[in-house]
């Protein structure tokens, strides 16, 4: 039977609720496509099943399955290529001097998805910054999907996946063949730590970052959503710090304390004393 607008709606509720992310109304018809493999790996007949069992039962796995079914998972190596020009040409630099008495860099990527984003992250330091084999270097990565932040601990990538936008050469230095795909080698794998975490839930870190990664995903939140998730970002930033969003994601109608900053060809956040 076709969701009805009730359903809809509670569906719609629940999501915001779980993950912030808010589903417009052209695309109500993702739920019944995204939420019927819940369903069916739940023992119900349908999304109206379901429905009707997330009433009964607010809590537990059921909900936070629906809530991770409802977002978009689409990533690549080295997607917009000019944030990771400006890690190697200014960003990474900078942090080679500004952190050379503790030599330790930390790096969030928020949002991880699959891992593309924290492996280009860690080859980009791989390929151009010898010198930080000798430092601390940690790239969390982390995301709301339990299935992503796997593949991601995993590091194993199709064919297709690395035919869209790793290069060839930094393939074969920091990727091995694992019978049709590629696996991350264990040098690049150790520098990332991958978790699940929820940007609208607890954030269970008390480590100050140099460098936060949160792209493509402010899109899918509320104005007031993104203007709490920044903030917190604020406070776990240094005030030298480097916060670099989606390349379509903009700061402008927001009140956070970040101020904008062009490197290349790119736009990254610096945070502003409150
Ligand atoms: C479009 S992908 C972006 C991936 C990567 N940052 C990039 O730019 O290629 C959006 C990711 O945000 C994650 N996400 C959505 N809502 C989230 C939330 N509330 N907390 C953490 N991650 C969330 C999704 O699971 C998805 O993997």
């Amino acid at each position: 039977m076709p969701l009805a607008t009730m359903e809809i709606d509670f569906l719609k509720q629940l999501i915001a609720q779980r993950s912030g992310n808010v589903i417009s109304s052209n695309q109500d018809y993702l739920l019944e496509s995204r939420l019927l493999p819940v369903a069916k790996s739940a023992g119900l007949a349908n999304v109206n099943a379901l429905v009707a069992e997330l009433r009964k039962h607010a809590n537990g796995l059921l909900p936070e399955r629906v809530a991770e079914a409802m977002t978009i998972n689409e990533t690549s190596f080295f997607r917009d290529m000019a944030p990771f020009e400006a890690l190697r040409s200014n960003v990474i630099p900078y942090m080679l001097q500004a952190r050379s008495a503790s030599k330790s860099l930390n790096i969030w990527c928020g949002a991880s998805s699959s891992g593309q984003e924290p492996y280009t992250i860690g080859m980009t330091l791989r390929e151009y910054f010898n010198e930080l084999g000798a430092w601390n270097v940690k790239i969390h990565a982390t995301d709301l999907s339990e299935e992503m932040v796997k593949r991601t601990q995993d590091g194993t990538y199709s064919q297709f996946e690395v035919n869209r936008g790793l290069p060839a050469q930094m393939l074969l230095r920091h990727f091995e063949r694992t019978g049709n795909s590629w696996r991350a080698r264990p040098e690049l794998r150790k520098m990332i730590d991958a978790r699940r975490m929820n940007l609208t839930g607890p954030w269970p870190t008390t480590t100050q970052y140099d460098i936060v990664f949160l792209r493509n995903v402010m899109i899918y939140f509320d104005q007031p959503t993104k203007e709490q998730i920044l903030k917190r970002i604020h406070k776990v930033l240094r005030p030298d710090g480097y916060l670099f969003l989606g390349g379509g994601e903009t700061l402008i109608t927001l009140n956070v304390p970040f101020t904008r900053e062009t490197i290349g060809k790119t736009v990254c956040f610096r945070p502003v004393a409150v």
